[in-house]
């Protein structure tokens, strides 16, 4: 049976550190962290992930400026909001919610924010010097992934990682932070995606496996083998109308399949998704205290 890897708990004592932190960077410096968070439109993940990421600025002494804005809102306007914050000196960290609607240049939007308060690690100056190994943003759910492993002293030096995904926010992040050459990671690195034929002939070959695709339930038993680490980002709804809300939520691997198997897994929830909301305040919490 394999091993839950307890995001909650985790992601509650990172907070909890983190918390006790900012009451010292108050008191001895006067410096009380800000997060500034931009929601354009009604996509309903969206919006949850920003209500709880205000939430927990408020539980940890945060300052907070939340601005929720119509799908019908111009281009401009967003980049007028993140202007006025990179000047702003009581704001640490910047963070536009994405996706953003169509009409809006998600790429311009994210060049706009200053790297000095790229919490999200989104901008290309952020991922450049991730992949170079140099100090800066890491973003929030690799960040998170890596700290899980850490906590639960989980090997990665000369394992073969296989990343399902090339999002810029996980998959590419995650792989680009696995093969350096540092502590908790010099891992060997796959990463694969739609254009690989059989997914699963690489699925089946990992010591971990890290699966950022949305697909509900994608990866079962068979395709992984005895032993492995599974790390599921998948945050999928899938309807269900014996629950309150009228949706599950479940991750990209079928959980209850290869729970015999796996020597160590994520749940979904309760596992990677509330490390991103931990990790978003530590780097906001480094931002403001000048470590990063
Ligand atoms: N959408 C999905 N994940 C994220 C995230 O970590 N940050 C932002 N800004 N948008 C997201």
């Amino acid at each position: 049976m394999a091993q839950i890897i307890d995001g909650k708990l985790i992601s509650a004592q990172i907070k909890e550190e983190i918390k006790e932190k900012t009451k010292k960077l108050v008191v001895e410096k006067g410096i009380q962290p800000g997060l500034a968070l931009l929601l354009v439109g009604e996509n309903p993940a969206a919006k949850s992930y920003v209500a709880s990421k205000e939430k927990a600025c408020a539980e940890l002494g945060f300052k907070s400026i939340v601005i929720r804005l119509s799908e019908d809102t111009d281009e401009k306007t967003v980049l007028n909001y993140v202007e006025q914050w990179n000047n702003d000196s009581s704001i640490h960290g910047i963070l536009v919610q994405l996706p953003l609607p169509k009409h809006i240049d998600e790429a311009k939007v994210i060049n706009s924010i200053s790297p000095l308060k790229d919490v999200d690690g989104f901008h290309p100056e952020s991922f450049g010097r991730l992949v170079i190994g140099l100090p800066g943003f890491v973003p929030c759910t690799p960040a998170g992934i890596i700290e899980l492993m850490k906590r639960y002293n989980i090997q990665t030096k000369g394992k073969h990682v296989v990343v399902v995904g090339r999002s810029n926010i996980v998959g590419k992040p995650i792989a680009n932070l696995l093969y350096q050459k540092k502590p908790n990671a010099n891992a060997i690195v796959t990463i694969c995606h739609t254009a690989a034929p059989d997914i699963r002939y690489y699925t089946k070959q990992a010591d971990i496996l890290i699966t950022a695709i949305g697909v509900p339930k994608f990866i079962k038993s068979d395709d992984v083998k005895d032993g492995v680490v599974i790390i599921d980002v998948g945050i999928n709804r899938v309807v269900d109308k014996s629950k309150e809300k009228g949706y599950l939520i479940v991750g990209d691997v079928d959980f209850d399949s290869v729970m015999e198997k796996a020597s160590a897994i994520t749940p979904v929830p309760g596992g990677v998704g509330l490390m991103t909301v931990a990790m978003l305040m530590s780097n906001t919490y480094k931002s403001a205290s000048g470590e990063i």
